[in-house]
């Protein structure tokens, strides 16, 4: 399927989805925006008040800091996809239960194949804990693992350093690792399709395969 079709199906499922508690208090279900071509794929813990209130992810005041962290990495939020593990606000903004990340998943992964970013950022432990296990953020913030192809990146929740100033430079400084990040992953995509191509061409005709230019 067309990604951007993939996209707006998911969108319209996830707008009428009872699968966990969460539909009865939300008041809008917030399945994520950016454009399905983007190489970076930022994924949150769930829509906070703001959120529930628009339908748009990180719009309060934890969005107000991304937008300033997106600044610090270079990237413009219109050419990056933003989504959440889960799409509906958790009432009182408590932790997302298991079951309703469990409910929820099948979302994401779909909007994953559909953007097929080259990097995945993680914003606080829950997106993190879906692709790195039982890590302790402390530990690993700001440092990045190949899963599936992609370099995923884990990130202190933004709104984890509005409530704790001392984490603020920690977060600035891992958001300025990004672009590195990035060019890394480029390089890998480069480097991968070059195989590829070496490989297709095994099996062309002698004629067809391409041939060296060499200077000398
Ligand atoms: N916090 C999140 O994790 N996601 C949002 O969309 C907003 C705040």
């Amino acid at each position: 399927m067309d990604p951007l079709d993939l996209l707006n199906q998911v969108a319209a499922e996830v707008r009428v989805c009872v699968q966990c508690q969460l539909n009865v208090s939300r008041k809008n279900a917030v399945p994520g925006e950016g454009p399905p071509n983007a190489e970076v794929l930022f994924i949150g813990e769930g829509p906070g008040f703001y959120e529930n209130e628009q339908g748009r992810p990180f719009v309060g005041a934890a969005g107000k800091f991304l937008d300033e962290l997106l600044q610090r990495a270079h990237l413009q939020r219109e050419k990056v996809f933003i989504t959440n593990v889960v799409k509906c606000r958790p009432p009182g903004n408590r932790d997302p239960l298991p079951e309703e990340l469990e409910a929820c998943s099948w979302f994401l992964d779909r909007q994953i194949e559909a953007i097929n970013p080259m990097v995945i950022v993680t914003l606080g432990r829950f997106s993190m804990a879906k692709f790195m296990g039982n890590v302790r953020i402390s530990d690993v913030h700001g440092q990045s693992r190949w899963v599936n192809g992609r370099l995923v990146v884990a990130m202190f929740h933004p709104a984890a350093a509005l409530h704790q100033p001392s984490l603020k430079n920690a977060v600035l400084d891992d958001f300025g690792r990004l672009p590195g990040y990035l060019t890394q992953a480029r390089t890998n995509r480069d480097k991968m399709q070059a195989v590829q191509v070496t490989s297709e061409d095994e099996n062309l005709p002698d004629e067809d395969k391409p041939t060296q230019l060499s200077l000398f």
